[in-house]
């Protein structure tokens, strides 16, 4: 990422601070992973206002440091925070390889979520 697109990104992340929450996974004070929990609002229903749920974005482990459960303690603290907030559900849009380990680490297919894609 150029100093520019840094800049930009840095800004993004301060201006979306309330919805957008960063997760970091750190060996010897480096950051070699990283992994987001976006939360969204459902309009009110079933007599409540408050239906926030989850969904999780932009899940990386450097890859030298892949297969030793940083991805794991990510999504562990992940779902820790969307339970401490009372979320009602947290969904992933998977990358291909990455199914198994979002099964493995608590999510389930479900038949009632749908994608529309352009
Ligand atoms: C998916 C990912 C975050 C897992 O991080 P991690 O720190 O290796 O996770 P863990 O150590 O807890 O679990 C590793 C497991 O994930 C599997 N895995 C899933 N996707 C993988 C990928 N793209 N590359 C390597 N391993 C992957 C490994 O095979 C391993 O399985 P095993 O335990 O049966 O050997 C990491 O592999 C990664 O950054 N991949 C590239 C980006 C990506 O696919 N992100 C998710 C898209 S939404």
């Amino acid at each position: 990422m150029g100093e520019g697109q840094l800049e930009a990104y840095g800004k993004w992340v301060v201006a979306h601070a309330e919805t957008h929450l960063p997760f970091v996974a750190e060996v010897g004070g480096e950051v070699v992973g990283a992994a987001w929990l976006h939360i969204a609002e459902r309009v009110p229903g079933g007599g409540s206002l408050d239906r926030r749920f989850g969904d999780v974005q932009s899940v990386e482990v450097r890859e030298e440091h892949r297969g030793r459960g940083l991805g794991s303690a990510l999504m562990a603290a992940i779902l820790a925070e969307a339970r401490s907030r009372g979320l009602m559900h947290v969904t992933v849009h998977s990358g291909r390889r990455a199914v198994d380990f979002y099964l493995r680490n608590g999510f389930t297919h479900h038949r009632q979520m749908l994608l529309w894609e352009p």
